[in-house]
């Protein structure tokens, strides 16, 4: 199936048709329906449950489509090479949240050096339920409050300080989140990442790149995704955020590092007796992703171009990185404007309390519409 017929077209109705209780009239006004929404609060396309089992019905029946077993091989295997080669580190595993990717990765890192320095904003720290304290013994350090960028003059102060304590506790790893979801996912300085990775390989320090977005920076930064990766020995990766997986991740690093990787998996009760049906949109998604997400830029841009020339509509870009803006609506109230475009194919998160201000992702879906019919329906919307 080619790209437009993936993200734009209704047409997918002739895969559905074959799934059980497709046939009725109402069936046909759904599917008919399927893959028209423009979501502005999606990392990915966003799929509904019975858009996902169309697709799901497609790959599955497609030549070489094999069932893993208890997470190995099949269609599993393929995805980690598939990220291995993406990513440029020679092993990945698939896991089968991001959760316990960068909890794997850390414990596995730090070893017998049990300090890990982690930025304050991130998942690793506020979103993991400490995780890497109760169940890998680790000692997280939150560091760079407030800020997505982790400055060298702290990670050394820190490495420093750990080696003249009274008792020696040393640093094993820097684990480094970007873009930082926190943050409004803007990127750490890249820079100031070469800076970091240099210092911490000079001082033996093992580093972990939590790139759960990583795929979007190169369209930011100018930065090839490999630039990223290189400087970090593990990397994860999410396959639901921007590869319309249902759920899943990849960790990527040395054959060494990967090796047997499969036995701490199980142990965290995260090896998925059947995991391809997670998985099975994932392959096809990210080989198109960095072009689609260029277009999908485009898109936006133009869009709010035509927006803001009607003095209804106002865009904050956050710049470093985001795949998010927030629009600024004036002279209607702002929940009923998201409310009333809901009912015209356009999916946005209610605004923030306060500012009003509504966060838009921007997404492949924005390539179901013209720039100009988005426009309309935004005009459309201001109108109770
Ligand atoms: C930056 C970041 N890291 C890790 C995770 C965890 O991923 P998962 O939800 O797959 O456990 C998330 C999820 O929101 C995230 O945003």
């Amino acid at each position: 199936m080619d790209r437009r017929t993936f993200l734009a077209t209704g047409s997918l109705a002739a895969t559905a048709s074959v799934l059980p209780g497709a046939g009725t009239a109402a069936q046909s006004v759904r599917d008919e329906r399927l893959f028209q929404r423009i979501d502005f609060t999606s990392d990915g396309l966003g799929l509904d449950p019975h858009e996902y089992a169309s697709r799901l019905q497609a790959m599955a029946g497609r030549d070489g489509f094999l069932a893993d077993n208890y997470s190995l091989g099949g269609e599993v295997a393929k995805v980690e090479q598939a990220f291995a080669r993406l990513l440029g580190k020679p092993a990945a595993m698939f896991v089968a949240t991001g959760t316990l990717a960068n909890l794997l990765a850390v414990r596995r890192l730090a070893g017998d050096d049990r300090r890990v320095l982690v930025q304050a904003e991130s998942h690793l720290y506020n979103d993991s339920g400490d995780g890497a304290q109760l169940l890998g013994g680790l000692n997280l350090v939150p560091l760079a409050p407030g800020q997505a960028t982790l400055p060298l003059t702290e990670v050394r102060d820190w490495v420093e300080r750990s080696r003249s304590g009274r008792v020696r506790n040393d640093v094993g790893v820097v684990s480094i989140e970007t873009p930082v979801r926190r943050r409004d996912h803007t990127a750490a300085d890249f820079g100031e990442l070469e800076r970091v990775s240099r210092y911490a390989r000079a001082e033996g320090i093992r580093l972990h790149l939590d790139g759960a977005r990583l795929f979007a920076l190169p369209q930011h930064s100018g930065q090839p995704l490999q630039a990223y990766t290189a400087l970090f020995d593990t990397v994860y990766v999410s396959l639901w955020k921007h590869f319309n997986a249902a759920s899943g991740a990849i960790l990527a690093g040395s054959e060494d590092f990967i090796d047997g990787l499969s036995h701490e998996r199980r142990m965290f009760g995260g090896a998925l007796p059947a995991a391809w049906p997670q998985l099975a949109l994932v392959e096809e998604s990210a080989a198109r992703f960095q072009v689609d997400y260029a277009e999908s830029w485009r898109v936006a841009d133009a869009l709010l171009g035509i927006l803001e020339a009607s003095g209804r509509f106002r865009a904050r870009r956050l710049g470093d990185g985001s795949v998010r803006f927030y629009l600024s609506v004036a002279g209607t109230d702002p929940a009923g404007f998201v409310q009333r475009i809901r009912q015209r194919g356009i999916r946005m998160a209610m605004p923030v309390p306060g500012t009003g201000e509504i966060p838009m992702q921007v997404n492949a879906t924005l390539l179901r519409a013209a720039p100009d019919d988005l426009a309309r329906r935004f005009m459309d919307a201001l109108h109770a």
